[in-house]
């Protein structure tokens, strides 16, 4: 790390053990902006005092991109100096009293590209401050752990910008001379500065009144441009939801009397949580059944829910250093998936959800956690903080908050809440706190009595494997699992002590039902799964009164975020996949046969065999698609293969065009092996009367679309025109975006020859409907690789009039789509995904750090690469990390990948 350089002098790498208080709290800002696109004044008026815990000295504010036109000491002008992006002042009055600060200075939010701080979007002003914006607004103590109350006085141009926010309460407002007009807006809660926003701009919004329990009465806004008012509700829903879940499953009430949500086109991420105002991408407002698929509809409810759910975990509670980033994200995702899942009127429904969460960790957080960026859910250093709104600290940091709550149980989990909110309400805290609060107030929990020990999970990077090994006794009737854990080295962590591993476990006879559960030396037999507590590199557990030996289902609801590795025989998983009572391990059941085929597959020596999948699979997929009680959407979950990704991730030398061809193959094995139960699958499920996004209707329109999307790969081998004839009608009668959408994806991604002709009329339908051209784009740059075909039509799509690298959507939309969604596509015999990926890297670093260092990470796993992709995947990183002028961002990205 001492290796990174930046074009001032060498990189600070930014380590946990520093942590130092500030030298002075910063009580009150009074901010006011002139707001102009070309030239924005920021006059910024603290009141401060020194903090006297610590030892006196200078005050140093941090500033980016700012010209500072003058800076007053309580009142008067005074000596300062610039060190770097810091203003430091030397010469504060001595003494404990507070003092005022006065500092004026001007940015321009129209150069603004990066979309950190103050910037335009589509004529209207936008911040975004987590985690370091703020510094692009103003001189200020930008670190979480200064909290402040804020008063905010805007002023522009009032047949420009009539709408103006800011956080909080609006306290006045009215007409100024030269047509501008003013609004002063007065955040009753102390807020750090990440948690400051302002927008200004032609804004309407849907507004909905709501009493809370306690009979307050709340406002809740939803703005976006006058345009888009038909496609608000379900975000409107969704925030009331929101509402209502998090006083009823957490007693945390709104404590505001307004809560806005504000839609922008140009957003680096997903959403952002400021006090009362929050800041959403359009992706996750805008929605209606013409223009959003179900998956849009999800996301919505669960982004809405997770930045709603962050004013308490996160606005109330607070980071002290970003270092604990995790303590409001971890949390917060924990809270949007128990939300989402509380929301499902069935248990079955809860469990898919539980799926698709698991699979984002496995697919995108466990190849994290191998890989050269991998870091612990509380990491020990960073250079750019922005590298670190990982997979790890979100998802990985809800698994731990969610073992937590199994090792208290949901009552405990709630109690534990309670204590912490009692506590810390208000403050700047550490994951230690959480984690303690949780166990004290559970005193008499494994959690409590391991705390230490299950600590490591915030400390030690890297996924742990888990091995189980069962072996029955006819002759006491007994049989003993064995689970050992082990756990690579990670970067800088050579050596890993035992995690503790919640182990939620039932056994299953040859019949497939349940034992009872009856241990040597302990206890009552019990029906149904228990949760093993694992604190040992290797323990046993031996059960009485077997009679046969059963079959274990481990690690039931994916209870511990570990890779769990069981010599299960095919019989073994095909009855786990018939009869497990959990719906999790009957998917994962499915999933490890699949993966087995495909893992033979691929390293078979020779030609790619063109039926990989065996007469058993084919009938247990069969089975679970006809089958009379199963749900649809779980039952496209299970016939859903393992993606290339997971499979990669499976082997140590990774040749990304066979795992491309072998799956390709069982796809169309699958296409044409259950030909006829696609069609009654479609035909059954194709009709979903009126459009609702719940979860029955979605998982309808999900086995539709993908027994459509297998009819039409079954015609592509014969011929037969009649299913792309029919999908084509459906592309053109759809009563709603997802049966389109997935009509059209069926069509593309079988490479039909009707898909150009459907791909111009989805074009021309919603020419003005920017989200949806995300999608055209998105689809086209992720279609299946046929000899090379998609590169050069990803190279067209950059070229297409539509095409605009700044819109971060639009950019995430072919680029992203083409570099980390499609391997098939991307890694090239001919080194040619590498060269583009390289040069969209460096082009976007030019204008936005932010976007560019995530592409940057789609080259993570280089090392696992078969020749000749391993080397020229890392020529294609040499190249970018030679270029001299690099953002920390990507530079960091880099260098950790070309590290040893
Ligand atoms: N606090 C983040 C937004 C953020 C992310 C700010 C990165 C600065 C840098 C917000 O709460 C968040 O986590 N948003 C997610 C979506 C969420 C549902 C996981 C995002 O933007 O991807
Ligand atoms: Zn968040």
């Amino acid at each position: 790390m001492s290796l990174l350089r930046e074009a001032n002098g060498p990189t600070t790498v930014i380590r946990r053990e520093d942590y130092a208080a500030p030298a002075y709290w910063i009580d009150t800002v009074e901010l006011s902006f002139d707001l102009d696109p070309a030239k924005t004044r920021v006059l910024n008026k603290m009141r401060l005092r020194r903090n006297t815990d610590v030892a006196a000295q200078a005050l140093r504010l941090d500033g980016e991109e700012l010209n500072l036109a003058r800076v007053l000491v309580n009142g008067a002008g005074c000596s300062f100096k610039m060190e770097g992006h810091q203003l430091v002042l030397e010469n504060l009055p001595e003494g404990d009293a507070p003092f005022d600060l006065e500092i004026f200075t001007t940015c321009e939010p129209d150069k603004n590209t990066q979309l950190m701080g103050l910037y335009v979007s589509q004529g209207t002003f936008f911040t975004q401050c987590e985690a370091e914006g703020f510094r692009r607004i103003t001189y200020f103590l930008d670190r979480p752990d200064v909290m402040a109350s804020y008063t905010v006085t805007l002023r522009a141009d009032k047949k420009r910008y009539p709408v103006l926010l800011s956080n909080g309460n609006l306290v006045e407002e009215g007409v100024l001379p030269d047509g501008r007009h003013f609004a002063k807006w007065v955040d009753p809660h102390k807020k750090p500065c990440y948690l400051f926003a302002l927008v200004a701009g032609q804004l309407v919004a849907r507004e909905q009144r709501i009493v809370a329990r306690n009979g307050n009465e709340h406002l809740l806004q939803v703005y976006v441009r006058p345009g888009d008012m038909d496609k608000t509700e379900h975000a409107m829903n969704s925030l009331i939801a929101s509402v209502v879940w998090d006083e009823a499953r957490f007693g945390l009430p709104l404590d505001l009397e307004r809560f806005m949500i504000v839609a922008t086109a140009d957003f680096n991420m997903g959403a952002m949580e400021n006090k009362g105002l929050n800041i959403f991408n359009t992706k996750y407002v805008l929605a209606n059944s013409a223009t959003a698929t179900d998956t849009d509809f999800a996301n919505i409810e669960s982004v809405v829910g997770h930045e709603y759910f962050h004013n308490w975990t996160g606005n109330r509670i607070t980071c002290r250093d970003w270092f604990q980033l995790s303590l409001k994200e971890g949390l917060t995702v924990f809270r949007d998936q128990e939300f989402s899942m509380d929301l499902c009127a069935e248990a079955s429904a809860r469990a898919v959800k539980r799926i698709e969460d698991v699979r984002v960790l496995r697919t995108a957080q466990f190849p994290e956690d191998a890989g050269p960026m991998a870091h612990p859910v509380r990491p020990d250093s960073y250079v750019e903080i922005n590298n670190f709104y990982t997979v790890t600290i979100y998802e990985k940091g809800a698994e731990v908050v969610r073992m937590m709550q199994t090792l208290v149980g949901r009552a405990g989990f709630a109690a534990g809440m309670k204590l912490y909110f009692a506590r810390h309400d208000g403050q700047a805290v550490t994951c230690d706190d959480f984690a303690q609060a949780m166990a004290d107030a559970n005193p008499q929990s494994d959690l409590a009595r391991l705390l230490p020990q299950f600590k490591r999970w915030y400390s030690q990077a890297g996924t742990p494997h888990l091995h189980a090994e069962g072996v029955f006794d006819a002759a006491t009737r007994s049989y003993t699992l064995t689970l050992t854990q082990r756990c690579d080295p990670s970067p800088a962590q050579p050596a890993k002590q035992p995690f503790v591993i919640p182990v939620a476990l039932g056994l299953l006879d040859a019949n497939g039902t349940e034992l009872p559960l009856q241990l040597a030396h302990w206890g009552q037999p019990e029906a149904g799964t228990r949760t093993f507590v694992l604190t040992e590199a290797s323990e046993s557990f031996t059960f009485v009164n077997v009679d046969s030996e059963p079959v274990p289902s481990i690690l039931r609801g994916f209870s511990a975020p570990v890779v769990l590795e069981v010599d299960y025989t095919d019989a073994q998983l095909l009855g786990l996949l018939a009869f497990d009572t959990d719906a999790f391990n009957r998917w994962e059941a499915g999933q490890r046969l699949a993966l087995r085929l495909a893992l033979n597959a691929i390293r078979t020596q020779g030609p790619v065999p063109n039926a990989p999948l065996d007469a058993a699979y084919l009938a247990a997929m069969r089975a679970v698609l006809r089958h009379p009680a199963l749900d649809a959407a779980f039952k496209e979950l299970v016939l859903t293969l393992p993606s290339e990704s997971y499979i990669a991730e499976q082997l140590d030398v990774v040749d990304p065009q066979r795992i491309h061809a072998v799956r390709e193959a069982m796809r169309e094995q699958l296409a044409h092996g259950l030909h006829d139960d696609w069609v009654w699958a479609y035909e059954a499920h194709k009709d979903n009367g009126a459009y609702s996004p719940d979860p029955l209707g979605t998982g309808r329109r999900a086995l539709a679309g993908m027994a459509l999307t297998m009819l039409c790969l079954a015609a592509r081998s014969n011929g037969n025109p009649v299913w792309p004839g029919k999908a084509y009608q459906r592309f053109k009668d759809a009563g709603n975006m997802t049966d389109r959408f997935n009509a059209l994806s069926a069509l593309v991604v079988s490479g039909q020859p009707l898909a150009p002709d459907a791909l111009n009329r989805f074009h021309s339908m919603f020419r003005s409907e920017a989200l949806v051209i995300d999608k055209w784009f998105a689809l086209q740059a992720g279609a299946p690789d046929r000899s090379g075909n998609v590169l050069p039509a990803v190279r067209q799509l950059l070229v297409h009039p539509d095409f605009n690298l700044r819109n971060p959507n639009r950019a995430r939309s072919v680029i992203f789509s083409y570099c980390s969604a499609n391997p098939g596509g991307f890694h090239r015999a001919d080194a040619a995904g590498y060269v583009f990926w390289s040069e969209r890297v460096i082009e976007l670093d030019g204008f936005n750090p932010q976007v560019a260092a995530r592409l940057a990470r789609a080259l993570d796993r280089w090392k696992k690469l078969a020749e000749p992709y391993r080397s020229a995947a890392r020529e294609a990183i040499a190249r970018v990390a030679a270029k001299p002028d690099l953002s920390n961002d990507v530079r960091e990205v880099v260098t950790r990948s070309l590290a040893d």
